[in-house]
């Protein structure tokens, strides 16, 4: 099998693992890639939906994979046992949906010893509930795919509870240390995003004020940082 673009890069980021664990796994490339290439032992890939488990089921007797990779149905870390949380990735799902899925089974993620997490919004969500949830984030990364930058997270829990500046949760910190190449144009992006929100909201008649500060607050801060970086 091979991977290209953004699952190629969500693998890269995943240490080598007795068993990991894929929640939301749709087509399931994510565990059958790993263990063809003996990145785990084994892998569970878990869905909530009937027809990504299907799929999922076919793609995986396909590739011959069928006794290392288990497919499960359910929703979030919910088919998943505590001591199958070795590795887990969580992908391709909306930031607040994610952010409810490790807050439902928060236990659970504690223990895992890598959460590799790729949100496709509201990404400035799960930073901060990650740290004020006692996760460490280790590492981060962006990769471009079409017209689209996707940023991955990996974090495990120390149970060090940090409270950041606001920016840092828009932009991560680890970005900024790596100098990742793609650093510049994924903030130009998000920063065009807030301007683009600004501007509806304040054309709006009943329009809160408040958040529309928060946003007018954030994008500054944000084009200050950008100004910053080298
Ligand atoms: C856009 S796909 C992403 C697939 C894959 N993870 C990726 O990154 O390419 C999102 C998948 O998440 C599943 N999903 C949505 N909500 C879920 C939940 N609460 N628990 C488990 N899976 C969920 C959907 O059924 C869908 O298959």
């Amino acid at each position: 099998m091979i991977l290209k673009g953004r699952i190629k890069f969500i693998t890269d980021m995943i240490p080598e693992c007795t068993i990991l664990s894929d929640i939301g796994t749709d087509h399931a490339y994510i565990p059958i890639y790993m263990v063809m290439n003996k990145r785990c032992q084994r892998a569970i890939g878990s869905d909530i939906g009937k027809g990504p488990v299907a799929v999922a089921n076919r793609n995986v007797q396909q590739h011959g994979v069928e006794d290392r990779v288990e497919t499960r149905l359910g929703s979030g870390l919910k088919p998943i046992s505590e001591d199958e949380m070795d590795a887990c990735v969580i992908a391709g799902m909306g930031g607040m949906l994610i952010r409810e899925i490790l807050n439902d089974d928060l236990e659970k993620a504690k223990k895992a010893k890598a959460l590799i997490i790729q949100p496709m919004n509201y990404i400035e969500l799960v930073r901060e509930w990650l740290y004020g949830n006692g996760f460490y984030i280790y590492d981060e990364g962006l990769i471009k795919e079409g017209f689209r930058i996707y940023n991955v997270i990996a974090a495990r829990w120390t149970g060090e509870v940090l409270s950041k500046d606001a920016v840092y949760y828009y932009i991560g910190e680890k970005l900024i240390q790596k100098k990742d190449p793609l650093l510049k144009k994924y903030m130009a992006n998000r920063i065009d995003i807030i301007d683009r929100i600004i501007k509806e909201m304040s054309a709006m008649k009943d329009k809160d004020s408040m958040l529309l500060r928060d946003y007018i607050n954030i994008r500054n801060e944000l084009y200050a940082l950008l100004q910053r970086i080298d």
